[in-house]
């Protein structure tokens, strides 16, 4: 980590990094009183990184380049924003009005895509602002802090593979052996995640009333052979295990990204799914020589927007560049 103190313009600013994530397994409760349903999710991270630039100033204010950036709102709607704000109340330097910040966002994960971008933002802010305030929480006190921005937020600064519960917000280490090669197809147009939850409810009440009797969702349970597979870092075994109970409610907003699936079946991956609330697909191929043919016929079958390689897991929200002036 570097400290400078002297005016080379970059002086007082801190960058961080931070993956985007899919769900190897995404089983989905109940809608709750509150509005949220009770998860069992599987995260995890992948090479897929946005970076965020923080510096002082008088005014909080946010700017945004690179992947979908014109989709990102840039007023307190902002999830980096948000994640901001939030963090110098807590650290008491908003009421002193010294709370100001300027953040650069430069994204490469896609918005409205499934892969918890703005969650990443959020989660990148944090680690960033707690560096340039010298503000020196620890994980779990930004955890707390970002678990009320967003349900996926911790799991952004926790980075790796992961067992979510609650409303995915309540984590778990998963013991994970190798790495796992990915191929994400990303859609023409995004997904908003209530929506696609909205959706799901729709299909099982549908599903329940078709078949007569009330539509008791049962609560969701981890899948003991996925994380079995997990352990064993085989791809081949890990692959037919993804699951997302989502995965109905995105195909029918978007019922085209079932040709994206069949185009990756297709060709050899081993797993293939829609990622969280969707549209990215993401499919998982057996080692990067693997991904690299999945991708380019992907890209050649036409199915989708853009389609990249990745690898997972990937570390969680950190510090990649500091300038944080002394304090
Ligand atoms: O937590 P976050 O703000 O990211 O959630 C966005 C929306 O996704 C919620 O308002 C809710 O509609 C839906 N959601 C849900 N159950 C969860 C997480 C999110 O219904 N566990």
């Amino acid at each position: 980590m570097t400290h400078v103190t002297q005016d080379d313009g970059l002086a007082g600013t801190v960058t961080a990094r931070v993956p985007a994530k899919v769900n190897l397994q995404l089983s989905v409760g109940p809608l709750r009183d509150d509005g949220y349903h009770d998860l069992v999710t599987v995260f995890h991270a992948v090479s897929l990184f946005d970076e965020v630039t923080v510096r002082m100033a008088d005014r909080t204010s946010v700017v945004v380049s690179g992947e979908g950036g014109p989709a990102v709102p840039l007023g307190p709607a902002n999830l980096a924003v948000r994640a901001a704000v939030a963090l110098a109340r807590a650290t008491g330097r908003r009421s002193k009005g010294a709370g100001g910040v300027r953040i650069e966002i430069r994204k490469r994960i896609p918005v409205a895509a499934g892969l918890a971008g703005g969650s990443a933002d959020a989660a990148a802010a944090l680690v960033a602002c707690n560096e340039l305030w010298h503000a020196g929480l620890n994980n779990s006190e930004l955890t707390h802090i970002g678990a009320q921005i967003g349900s996926d937020v911790p799991f952004a600064l926790t980075g790796g593979t992961a067992v979510g519960i609650g409303r995915g917000e309540r984590l778990t280490r998963a013991l994970v052996s190798g790495s796992y090669q990915w191929v994400l197809a990303f859609g023409a147009t995004g997904l908003a995640t209530p929506d696609v939850f909205a959706a799901c409810d729709r299909l099982r009440a549908a599903r329940g009333a078709r078949d007569g009797e009330a539509p008791a969702v049962p609560a969701p349970k981890l899948s003991t052979e996925l994380m079995a597979a997990l352990r064993s870092g085989d791809p081949a075994a890990v692959g037919p295990l993804l699951t997302n109970d989502l995965q109905p409610a995105a195909l029918s907003l978007q019922p085209l990204l079932r040709r994206a699936l069949s185009a990756g079946k297709e060709h050899g991956a081993l797993g293939a799914i829609v990622s969280g609330s969707g549209p990215t697909c993401a499919f998982l191929a057996a080692d990067p020589d693997a991904a690299r043919d999945l991708a380019v016929a992907i890209t050649g079958a036409g199915v989708c927007r853009a389609v990249v390689q990745v690898s997972g897991p990937a570390p969680g929200a950190c510090v990649v560049e500091s300038r944080a002036l002394h304090p």
